[in-house]
């Protein structure tokens, strides 16, 4: 079966309050999209990449292919408004339903091999999986009023890095089914699975140096985890 990873790279980065797509940001003198790419490429399980972006960033990702000698990205596709749109856009380039395919933040850098190889190990198994680690903080659920209405027990609780895996024909249903659903919120793949009760959706244990790049400050954390891998 076939092997995808999808990156999405349509974001606009407003957090990060630079004009540039903080995927288009340096990190250690390259843009955060080269070092994933440098990953997602090199890993020997990962047949084909799909780059989801902006449009209006296209000549950016361009050089970008132009100055690496990456082998596997076959399309750059244009993302949506919404990660969701972006992820359908993704999804619906792939043209085998059985194929194993990756979702995953062009922001997450410091993706490792383990995390991905356990994925696709997952979905021999499973129809989707999903990459999380413990919660270290307490969690709480606020009301309106931003008081407090539960506090969930915390062994239970996880937070959601990506990649979120798929069997191709899952997730394009759950995606068929979210284009025709008025009430729909979900932006995120796994969500959208739980939503219309397309099956379980398997854990894979995350990585703390899996970080989301989001806001200003993850820049010096991400230099640090860089030098940390570099090591
Ligand atoms: O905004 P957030 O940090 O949740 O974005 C996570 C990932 O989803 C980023 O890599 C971003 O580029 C991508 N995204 C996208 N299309 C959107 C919004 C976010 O591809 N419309």
């Amino acid at each position: 079966r076939k092997r995808y990873c999808i990156l999405l790279a349509a974001g606009s980065g407003n957090r990060m309050k630079f004009p540039t797509p903080k995927q288009f940001l340096k990190l250690a003198g390259r843009t955060i999209i080269e070092h994933t790419l440098d990953m997602v490429d090199g890993h020997p399980e990962v047949d084909e990449i799909f780059i989801v972006m902006d449009k209006d960033y296209r000549s950016f990702m361009e050089e970008i292919l132009l100055r690496n000698s990456y082998t596997k990205v076959t399309k750059v596709l244009n993302g949506g408004a919404s990660r969701r749109e972006s992820s359908a856009s993704g999804i619906f380039a792939v043209e085998e339903d059985d194929a194993l395919v990756l979702l995953h933040d062009a922001v997450r850098p410091f993706l490792s091999h383990r995390i991905v190889s356990d994925c696709y190990k997952a979905l021999e198994q499973h129809a989707s999986v999903d990459v999380a680690i413990p919660a270290v903080d307490t969690i709480i659920k606020v009301d309106e009023q931003d008081c407090i209405q539960s506090i969930p027990d915390r062994s239970a609780l996880r937070r959601g890095q990506t990649p979120q895996g798929f069997r191709a024909d899952v997730l394009k249903r759950a995606h068929h089914l979210a284009m025709e659903d008025p009430e729909v919120k979900v932006t995120d793949d796994c969500g959208l699975i739980l939503r219309y009760g397309l099956g379980d959706v398997h854990v894979v244990q995350g990585e703390e140096r899996n970080i989301k790049i989001t806001y200003p400050e993850d820049l010096y954390l991400a230099d640090k985890i860089f030098q940390l891998n570099t090591v």
